[in-house]
Formats: C-alpha cells, structure tokens, sequence
C-alpha cells in the first residue's frame, strides 16, 4: 500500500496533468493558482498557455464574457469536438521543400488563411484592444476584421493596420443608422462588409450571467444601462444620431439584407450560416461570400459544431463563391482539416483574446506566429506544399 504522502504527490501530478490539458484548460471551473504561468509571450509552447496569465488579468465578468456559450456551452465544446472527428491522410512524396500559405481572397492576395474574427468590446480584454490586434495582425501579415462594437473607431484602427480592412456589421432597426456605420467603414478603408446574421436578440448566455454583475459599483462607468448608452460607447457612433435607433438588430430578410448589399461596394459576406438551404439563398441574391459559424456557440444551442456543417454548405455553393468558417479553432491541424473540408480561409476568436488579454499586441502576435507555425508544419508533414494542394482527400471522418 503506498503511503498518504505518495497518494497525495501522485494526486498532485495527476491534477497537474489535467490542468495541463487543453481541454482542461478550456473549462471555467479549475484553479488558475495550480497552473504554469508564462511570463511572457515567448515562454509559451502553444496557445494554451496564454489562458492562465489572461485570465489572472482580466475581471472575473470579463473572462466570462470571453469564454460564456449559451445553456450548457455545450454548442462551444461541439465546435471543438467537431475537429477530432477527422483524421489527416498524409501523402509521403510531395517536394514539401517550400511551404506556401498564402491565397486570393476578395481580389486581394493574403499571406495566411487565418483571420482574426470579428470580436466586439475588446477592452474588456486589454487597454489597447483593437489596436494591439490590428497592430499584431499587420506585424504578421493575417486579415483583421473589425466589429461594429470595436473600442476604438475604425478610423484609428486602419491608422493601426497596414491594408483595408473588413469591417463587421449588427445593422439597427434604423436604416439611416446602419447607413451611417455602412459610410463609416467605407471611410476607413475596409472593402469586406460581413453582416452577421446568427443573432436575431435573445441568446441564454448562462455563464456570463452567472459571473457578471453590471450593477456592482465598478461595473457601472463602462455598462450605463440602456440600448443609447450600449451603442453611445463605441466610437464608430459617436457622431450617429441614435434617436430613433430602438433595437440593435433587426430581421435579417432578403428584402433588408439586398438593401444593404445595394448601398455598398464592399465585397458583401454573410457570417453566421449553418446549412445547405441557407448558403443557397446566400448565392441567389448575389452574396459575395459565406462564414460557416455558430459564433462560436455564443447564440443558439445548436450542438451543431461549425466544422460539422462545413461539408454541406461547401457541397450547396459548389464553388460559386469562396466559404470561409470560423468555431473551434484551437491548432494547425484544425485549420488544415478545414481547409481540407473546402474552406478557403478560416477565423479565430478566442485564441487571439487569450494573448491579447495576457500580453497585449506581443500576446496577439505569439498566438499567430503558433498557430501559423503549426499550420505550415502539418501541411509539411500532411505533403501539401500550398493551400490549393489541400483537398478533401487528405481527410476522413472517423467512423
Ligand atoms: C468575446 C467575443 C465577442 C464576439 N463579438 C462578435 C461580434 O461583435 N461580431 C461577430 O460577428 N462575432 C462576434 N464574435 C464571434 C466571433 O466572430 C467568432 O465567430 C467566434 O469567436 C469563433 O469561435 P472561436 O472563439 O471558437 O474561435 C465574438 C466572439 C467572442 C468570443
């Protein structure tokens, strides 16, 4: 019989080991204390390692609103999940001498098919929010997209990036409103207009509700209640009349979203499809691109992970425009499994708020040179020396 001091250090190794996982280290319920620290961006061995230090950064309500899915977050986990239901077939005898990442997307070249996905409130998560970010992603050459609740006004975080950006809408009930965001990002250079069409109003997202309490006294500087106030506190409305503004999204109709179509020439994308029937639609009324995504898993409990629903949408476009996905994209072979599945590009999330909420714009940029480096390394390992040489082939799901 071992001894109590020999149960305990091996029950401590044992914590230590599950803590160490990264599954582990996606669950909100383990003790930061116990975990390895980075002490700074270099130190970090995969993206992982940024959750500790950002959390330990971050207020408790903040972190929430990072990590919260809606019910049970059990739709995040499936996003996750999705990605080790297929397996890699590698093909040993290409000249994987030269690794090439880069593509054409929208009528420009790319050098990565990583992108930042859209992501609203960014202070909450670092002083320089969309700054750092946008800084990170010119620094390394990846796409920045910015939401219509960016911390700064797009105006400053063109200034920050080095090429146009893509810019993310929630249109208003109000058409002179959403015009007025639409000319906003016009002027700022973006030529990509992503509507987001997965959140109608009403998501149950239980843990950041749990966790944050916007009526606390600390809280209530940044979350002056009402929708004015909400909307008055990001800068791209500062001079928007929101008066008659009475919701901050609408129904997305086709009789709306071909208005919005119409009253741009950005590239036109819409984020937020799940199925064949809907990607359809997409391309009969002229979209210019699709965004496989369940946002990640922040509005309905579908269970459906967005790698699972990538397949079909891909087989309904049948290449008539380029599909793009984002949810669960946590490593490089998670990116080469989407591409393999026919996503022409793929976006991130949480990962990139890890380090940002950690480190700042370096954090940002060590998450991208990982996840980048990791992409290069399986498609050397897989035999695919460019993107276009990644096919469904290189794939299988497991039976
Ligand atoms: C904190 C947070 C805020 C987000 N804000 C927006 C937003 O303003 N607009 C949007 O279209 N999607 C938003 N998203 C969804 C992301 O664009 C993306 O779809 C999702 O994060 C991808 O999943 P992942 O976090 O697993 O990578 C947000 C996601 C997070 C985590």
């Amino acid at each position: 019989m071992p001894g109590r001091a020999v149960i305990k250090q091996s029950r401590r190794r044992f914590l230590r080991h599950v803590l160490a996982s990264p599954l582990a280290a996606h669950s909100f319920a383990f003790n930061p204390d116990e975990e390895r620290r980075i002490a700074s961006p270099k130190e970090a061995i995969n993206i992982f390692d940024f959750i500790p230090v950002a959390r330990g950064k971050m207020l408790p309500a903040h972190w929430a609103y990072l990590e919260t899915g809606v019910d049970d977050d059990l739709t995040v986990k499936a996003n996750i999940e999705g990605f080790r239901r297929y397996q890699i077939r590698p093909y040993p005898f290409a000249d994987v001498s030269r690794i090439d990442t880069s593509l054409e997307l929208f009528g420009r070249k790319l050098r990565s098919p990583i992108l930042l996905a859209p992501v609203g409130n960014l202070r909450a998560f670092h002083e320089e929010a969309d700054l750092a970010c946008a800084r990170a992603a010119a620094a390394r050459g990846h796409q920045f997209i910015v939401s219509v609740y960016s911390s700064y006004h797009p105006h400053e975080i063109a200034q920050a990036y080095d090429g146009p950006l893509w810019f993310q809408l929630y249109p208003t009930d109000n058409w002179d409103a959403t015009v007025a965001l639409i000319r906003r990002a016009e002027a700022a250079g973006a030529d990509v207009l992503l509507v987001t069409v997965d959140t109608p109003g009403g998501s149950n997202r239980e843990t950041l509700r749990r966790t944050g309490n916007q009526r606390s006294p600390e809280c209530r500087p940044c979350h002056e209640p009402g929708l004015h106030a909400f909307l008055k506190r990001h800068p791209i409305y500062r001079d928007i009349d929101v008066a008659k503004v009475t919701s901050g999204v609408r129904p997305y109709t086709w009789d709306f979203l071909d208005r919005v179509r119409e009253t741009t020439r950005m590239r036109f994308v819409i984020k937020g499809v799940m199925t064949a029937e809907a990607a359809r639609e997409c391309v009969a009324h002229g979209a210019d691109g699709i965004i496989v995504s369940n946002h990640g898993g922040r509005e309905l409990e579908s269970l459906l992970g967005a790698v699972d629903a990538l397949e079909e949408v891909v087989a309904a476009v049948g290449g008539k425009i380029p599909v793009l996905m984002d949810g669960g994209i946590r490593r490089g072979t998670d990116v080469f499994k989407a591409l393999a599945l026919g996503a022409r590009a793929v976006g991130i999330g949480r990962p990139y708020l890890w380090g940002l909420g950690a480190f700042g714009q370096e954090g940002v940029e060590r998450i991208l040179e990982l996840m980048q480096a990791e992409l290069a390394g399986v498609m050397k390992l897989a035999g695919t020396p460019t993107l276009a040489a990644i096919t469904p082939q290189f794939v299988r799901r497991r039976t």
